[in-house]
């Protein structure tokens, strides 16, 4: 059979000890195209997409580009074919500057040697279009995650590649980074370019492809016209038989008395927040990239100094000057960059779930560890967030992407706990695995707990909070009463900064 494909893999094929990652996979991509690759989490989506770009060899399987059949060697060769790659895994190197990184892979060179001054007009020409205030000799590991991502944006525009992998992108954006990343994507093709779209955001999919495959437990589903699916199809697609349930049938009543109550507060880029947390209440906080949500979250934390107002807990004034005073007052936190600040990769689902808790599963004067309720507990968590694992004794690097975030939310959802610092909990998660960490935090707040969530998909705030405090440039706009729409929450965020 004779296929127009720019890029053509058939029967690809790749096991991990233990599990059947990719099995015969088809995936086949046209010029000009952008294509989303779409699964549940575990699916084989980024081990497709690490095949292709020479990072791990396929067991079997073929792959032509422009026809012709193809054996990846390694990294370079993927890029000499004109494969370009962001992975789900930043790449970026934060010691270098931001030119430094623009230039790995792509280094200008002059009779062999890389010119210096060619490098950074390089750089600031590819960042002019979408980071022009952005100082090329800034220091990778400085700039905020969304940032870092335009960066990588940048590099592989530079590559000019026949084909460009976005494996997840937007999981680290907020809606101005998106808005910019679907631009960049229009442009490259129609170019001739093609790029391949991996996200959960499913709406997105719709948004901005123009094809979509589906991945389910390393086989291919099918190959559709975005114009001829809906949301709805996308969701089956992806869940399969999962069931995909409705946060709200927990809805609680009436919250109760304030258990948080944060007056005038500053820190850092905070101005005078004032509002207060309820028992039994999940408080959304909407605000675009650079609002100040996370930095709320951390100041309340004991991350960050309160440099001026107060915070009560339980009508106490507290100033915690470390996490772990927070911890031990009944406060916990899940943070959005879960992979450098809450996971231990080289250690197992079990010593990461149970690891906060280590305490409650010792036996006796001696503190033996129990490992067997240790792996019950795990178990648990397992299977209610659906967790893609061989078991308990996995290594957690050994997971994908979407399955690593959930064990963080797991170890947190097994503790015991007033009040719930929330940072995106949905980041990287499939369409089940959402809606169930959603029913998870409608649970929390119903036996008691308060929850205070940030999350850059207004439609999972507006599904899951009861009320919603809009922060724009570290100040709150309003704090709005549910039920709430996306739309609504989009327009506060908004009002504040055309005004
Ligand atoms: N290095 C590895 N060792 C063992 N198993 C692995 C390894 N890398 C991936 N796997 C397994 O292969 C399967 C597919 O993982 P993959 O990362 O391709 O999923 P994904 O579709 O990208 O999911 P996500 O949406 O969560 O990113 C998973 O079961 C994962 O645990
Ligand atoms: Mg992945």
């Amino acid at each position: 059979m004779i296929s127009s494909g720019l890029l053509d893999v058939s029967s690809l094929s790749k096991r991990f000890p233990g599990v059947q990652a990719l099995q015969e996979a088809n995936f086949e991509v046209n010029a000009g195209e952008i294509h989303a690759l779409i699964g549940a989490n575990g699916a084989g989506k980024s081990t497709l997409i690490k095949i292709l770009a020479g990072v791990e060899d396929a067991n079997s399987g073929t792959i032509k580009i422009d026809g012709k059949s193809v054996e990846i060697q390694d990294a370079n060769h993927s890029r000499q074919l004109g494969l370009a790659f962001i992975h789900q895994e930043l790449a970026l190197v934060s010691r270098m500057t931001v030119a430094e990184n623009l230039a790995l892979g792509v280094l200008p060179k002059k009779f062999g040697i890389v010119s210096r001054r060619k490098l950074h007009a390089q750089a600031l020409d590819a960042l002019s279009d979408f980071l022009p205030d952005l100082n090329p000799n800034t220091f990778v590991g400085d700039l905020p995650v969304a940032t870092q991502w335009l960066v990588s944006l940048a590099r592989v525009s530079m590559q000019q590649a026949k084909v460009i992998f976005l494996d997840e992108p937007t999981a680290a954006l907020g809606s101005h980074e998106v808005e910019i990343l679907f631009r960049v994507v229009r442009e490259v093709t129609a170019k001739g370019a093609a790029v391949v779209f991996v996200s959960h955001r499913l709406q997105e999919v719709l948004d901005l492809c123009d094809r979509v495959t589906t991945l389910r437990a390393g086989k291919t589903i099918g190959t559709y016209n975005i114009a001829d699916v809906d949301y709805q199809k996308l969701v089956n697609l992806v869940a399969g038989d999962e069931v995909v349930s409705s946060p709200l049938s927990e809805v609680q009543d009436s919250p109760g008395l304030p258990i948080l109550e944060v007056d005038n507060l500053s820190s850092g880029p905070l101005e005078g927040v004032t509002f207060d947390l309820r028992e039994g209440e999940v408080l959304g906080v909407g605000g675009l990239v650079g609002s100040g949500r996370t930095e709320l979250l951390e100041t309340i934390y004991g991350e960050r100094s309160v440099e001026s107002g107060t915070i009560k807990l339980e009508g106490q004034v507290v100033n915690f000057a470390q996490p772990s005073d927070a911890v031990d007052r009944g406060i916990a936190m899940l943070p959005e960059n879960r992979r450098d600040q809450a996971l231990f990769s080289e250690r197992s689902i079990r010593v990461n779930t149970v690891m906060s808790h280590l305490a409650s599963f010792a036996r006796g004067f001696l503190r033996i560890p129990n490992v067997n309720a240790e792996n019950s507990k795990t178990n648990e968590q397992i299977e209610r967030l659906m967790i893609r694992t061989t078991g308990p004794r996995q290594l957690v690097r050994e997971l994908s992407g979407g399955n690593q975030q959930k064990v963080v939310v797991g170890r947190w959802l097994c503790g015991d706990v007033k009040v719930f610092l929330v940072d995106e909990p949905t980041k990287g998660v499939d369409i089940a695995g959402k809606s169930e960490i959603l029913v998870e935090l409608r649970r929390l707040a119903a036996a008691g707990s308060a929850v205070l969530v940030v999350s850059s998909e207004l439609g999972e705030i507006a599904d899951v909070a009861d009320r919603v405090l809009v922060l724009t440039e570290g100040k709150v706009v309003t704090i709005l009463d549910g039920p709430v729409t996306e739309n609504e929450i989009l327009q506060a965020c908004y009002k504040e900064e055309a005004a």
